[in-house]
């Protein structure tokens, strides 16, 4: 969602800033926009790409200091007055901001001034303004107007007046610094877009402002007291979040999944090979009644996947909620809840939502991501890292993966602790998938002439499986409709009966999975239904459960982990699907890679 960059002190402002800007593209955006203070400010904002807006600023245009924005709308639709930066009435404050002011009509009421623009973030820059009148003082005006605020908010305020600062400030919105050579220093939503210039950057925690200089890093709360706060190295190498020879990430990022595999198998196993957990993670868990996943999209689709290894390795119940619901449907609690935070981004606004209500409840909380440092890591008990390098493409596919081993890692290791059987070798058996995986991933063609046989000219499709591979359908699902935009739904098999297979015409894709040896049968029973219905059923099959009329074949894994592998075939179907349409695969319409709003 929203990005933003700024830099104070260097010369060349304008290109690190846009550069910063398309390290953020990957969140998802409309609009965006560039401000430069020099002698006076100037603002350069264009509705679409980064690449129109390098366009739009002129070449001599650059300034001592500098902020850009992108803007995924949530306040009026994306136009040149609706994006960031917005400037106060004397144009003398410019901000651009991340997030959702939630009292931004009752402030408007008592500004009583013109707007040009939709958003809530002009009424605060306007507050800006009007406070500073008040008070003759920009820092005691910024602290003022943040006190007033109630929402989501990472800012960076230019003063036409002073090009010497950058005012920042975060409230539940993602907002680091970095640390310069001493000639300037910078600001990101995320380390990756300012990787350029740094790798040394200091957290801002909610409630805070930065004054920013190019040569120093001023953090303060909201009553003024000065904190300090050491910079760390974000561990993430440039190269990782290049393309490099790859048409687009996503290609890259599910080409990638073997290493990640191979990558956790390494991080999470001891010299003998024995897997090894934190033990402030075991403790975490161990003697807890009842894992609560929580999550959102993808991984939410992961956390249906690691409730099965959870309650069926180690033998604790489990549920699963998508975030954004769990405030109002919370569930009965049990005695002594775990909650379990999946997310990719450790960012994702509903799933901290839940996370600040378990901490409040005095609840413990271990969270999974790929980000270290992220919000949901940093305010969890615990976490455990994904290490699938930086996923940029909007559509996930390594961090599902990475989940799932992730999650099946802790099932057996919480097993192991308890004294349960285990029921195979999981390190081996991880091994031999990522080789699998490896397999699935030479033969790419054959799933672009998947997706043209089965695909090309559907406006829906469906998903089938039974076990475990109900719950990847519905990830094949969303990752078709995500990037192709063809309705797409996934369904356990004998569900079909109750409602889809009344969509079922001549030719409608049906893609079923038949990867788990219970119930193979069964499912294939649904596919004949299906077929009898006039329906184009697309079948990937295990070995050793295969026909030859069969589209695909997979080699046959442990059926608890075969989500793992199975999946990869319905994420190249979904990425050749959308290539076929002329989608732009990495970045879909509509959506974040990183949803910062509840
Ligand atoms: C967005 C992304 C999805 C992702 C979901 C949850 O919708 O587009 O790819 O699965 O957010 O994100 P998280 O970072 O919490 O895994």
């Amino acid at each position: 969602m929203c990005g933003i960059v700024g830099m104070i002190g260097q010369v060349n402002t304008k290109e690190i800033l846009l550069k910063g800007l398309e390290k953020l593209e990957y969140r998802g955006y409309d609009s965006a926009g560039l401000a430069f203070v020099n002698d006076g400010v100037q603002v350069f904002k264009e509705v679409g790409r980064i690449a129109a807006l390098r366009e739009h600023v002129p070449a001599e245009a650059d300034g001592f200091a500098g902020i850009g924005h992108t803007r995924w709308a949530t306040h009026g639709v994306p136009s040149v007055p609706n994006a960031h930066p917005h400037q106060s009435t004397s144009g003398r404050f410019t901000l651009v901001h991340n997030g959702v002011i939630e009292n931004d009509e009752q402030l408007k009421a008592e500004l009583g001034v013109d707007l040009l623009s939709d958003t809530d973030t002009e009424v605060v820059v306007q507050l800006i303004e009007k406070n500073f009148k008040a008070t003759g003082d920009v820092t005691e005006a910024f602290r003022k107007t943040l006190k007033a605020l109630h929402g989501s908010y990472a800012f960076a305020l230019l003063d036409s007046e002073n090009p010497d600062v950058i005012y920042v400030a975060k409230n539940k919105s993602p907002l680091l610094v970095g640390i310069g050579d001493g000639t300037f220093n910078v600001v990101a939503s995320d380390a990756m877009a300012m990787l350029q210039v740094t790798d040394q950057f200091v957290e801002l925690h909610d409630g805070e402002m930065i004054i920013l200089t190019r040569d120093n890093v001023t953090i303060q709360d909201l009553e003024g007291n000065i904190l300090e706060r050491a910079p760390y190295t974000a561990e993430i190498d440039a190269s990782d979040i290049e393309k490099g020879t790859y048409s687009h990430y996503m290609l890259k990022e599910m080409d990638e999944q073997p290493a990640v595999i191979r990558n956790i198998i390494q991080k999470y196993q001891n010299e003998a090979g024995e897997i090894t957990l934190d033990q402030s993670v075991r403790d975490l868990v161990l003697g807890r009644d009842r894992v609560y996943i929580i999550g959102c999209g993808t991984s939410y689709n992961a956390g249906l996947v690691g409730k099965q290894l959870i309650e069926q390795i180690a033998g604790i119940p489990t549920e699963v909620h998508i975030a954004s619901e769990f405030g109002y449907n919370m569930p009965l609690l049990t005695e002594k809840p775990l909650f379990l935070f999946l997310s990719q981004s450790g960012e994702t606004a509903d799933s901290r939502a839940v996370l600040v209500e378990a901490k409040k409840l005095g609840h413990r909380a271990l969270t999974v991501t790929n980000v270290q440092g992220s919000t949901l890591s940093r305010e969890a008990d615990a976490t455990l890292l994904l290490h699938a390098g930086p996923e940029i493409a909007v559509a996930s596919t390594k961090a599902y993966t990475a989940q799932i081993a992730v999650l099946s890692i802790l099932a057996f290791d919480l097993a192991k602790a308890k004294g349960k059987e285990l029921p195979f070798d999981l390190m081996k058996e991880l091994a031999l998938i990522s080789s699998a995986m490896d397999t699935v991933m030479s033969q790419k063609d054959r799933f672009q002439e998947i997706a043209d046989e089965y695909l090309k000219e559907s406006r829906n499709a469906f998903f089938i499986g039974r076990g475990q591979d109900a719950y990847v359908g519905i990830e094949g699902a969303l990752k078709l409709k995500e990037i192709s935009y063809i309705q797409a739904e996934g369904y356990p098999g004998g569900e079909l009966k109750h409602g889809p297979i009344a969509l079922i015409e001549d030719n409608t894709p049906v893609i079923a999975l038949v990867t788990q040896p219970h119930v193979h049968l069964n499912n294939r029973g649904n596919v004949k239904e299906v077929v009898a219905r006039g329906a184009n059923a697309c079948v990937i099959a295990s070995e050793g459960l295969d026909l030859p009329t069969d589209a695909f074949v997979i080699p046959m894994v442990e059926t608890l982990l075969s989500p793992l592998l199975s999946v990869l075939p319905l994420q190249l179907i979904a990425y050749y699907a959308a290539l076929g349409r002329g989608c732009d695969v990495d970045k879909p319409r509509n959506l974040a890679k990183s949803v910062t709003v509840e």
